[in-house]
């Protein structure tokens, strides 16, 4: 299929060919007034940026896209949707294969990470965020596999514009789910597919390894290890190798 997707109502598509980065994109429109469920969607990204400051290979095959939320919320709470992106991924995942979320924002299906969340917030006044941009790339067409990458690769297969348009409607009831019930169904349908409680799990914190039992997710989306020295909350860090 190479028509145009059709997105859910209310929303806009930005159709680009070529873009440095589709967040960066979103950014700007945002800036300038453009509303929730405003997607700016490229087939190929000159810049494209992945969490830490890293690299994310874009050249035509995959999907590359950036929503406008405008979520109303602390950046505290715009963290929740990173998990709520993750899990509207997971719904677009053909039945048949094994998918799991991994901690904090990537998806895994049969062992190989199949999409990468890049949530960037502007914040606005009164300690409220003025938008959010989810970055979303996911491989449909083929699995990169690059020297840095610490997962082998995955892909959807399919088409880009059919991924396109299931994944914003998958967000968009993701979205209303979590605006009507609050971040405690977000986390339980998150926990229910990810890797077992008590499943080995190295973090990695800047310089430090921690290494772990993986004990759950906390009601602000951190990260519960069991550890050696005791129970750990991990705000921000890394899941390395031995991951659940
Ligand atoms: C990760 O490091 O796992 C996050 C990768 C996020 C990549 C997407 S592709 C669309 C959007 N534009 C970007 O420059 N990055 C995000």
């Amino acid at each position: 299929m190479s028509s145009t997707p059709v997105l859910p109502d209310g929303w806009t598509l930005v159709a680009l060919d070529s873009v440095g980065s589709t967040n960066d994109e979103a950014a700007h429109l945002a800036d300038a007034g453009a509303a929730e469920g405003t997607v700016v969607w490229a087939r190929q990204q000159t810049g494209g940026r992945g969490r830490r400051g890293r690299h994310w290979a874009s050249p035509a095959g995959n999907l590359y896209s950036s929503t406008i939320l405008r979520p109303d919320c602390t950046a505290l709470h715009a963290t929740e949707l990173g998990f709520v992106a993750a899990l509207a991924v997971s719904d677009i995942v053909p039945a048949g294969r094994e998918v799991k979320v991994k901690w904090p924002n990537d998806v895994m299906v049969d062992g190989g990470k199949i999409a990468g969340i890049l949530l960037e917030s502007s914040l606005g006044q009164g300690g409220l965020v003025e938008h959010v941009v989810a970055g979303i790339g996911i491989n449909v067409g083929f699995a990169p596999q690059l020297p840095e990458m610490r997962y082998p690769g995955a892909a959807l297969g399919g088409s880009v514009e059919v991924a396109l348009e299931k994944f914003t409607h998958a967000l968009a009831a993701r979205l209303a789910k979590w605006r009507r019930e609050g971040f405690e169904t977000v986390r339980e349908a998150w926990l229910a597919k990810a890797g077992p409680i008590g499943a080995k799990v190295d973090v990695k914190l800047g310089e430090e390894l921690v290494r772990g039992r993986f004990a759950g997710l906390d009601h602000e989306g951190a990260l519960l290890l069991d550890t050696p020295a005791g129970p750990r909350k991990i705000v921000s860090g890394e899941l390395l190798g031995r991951a659940a």
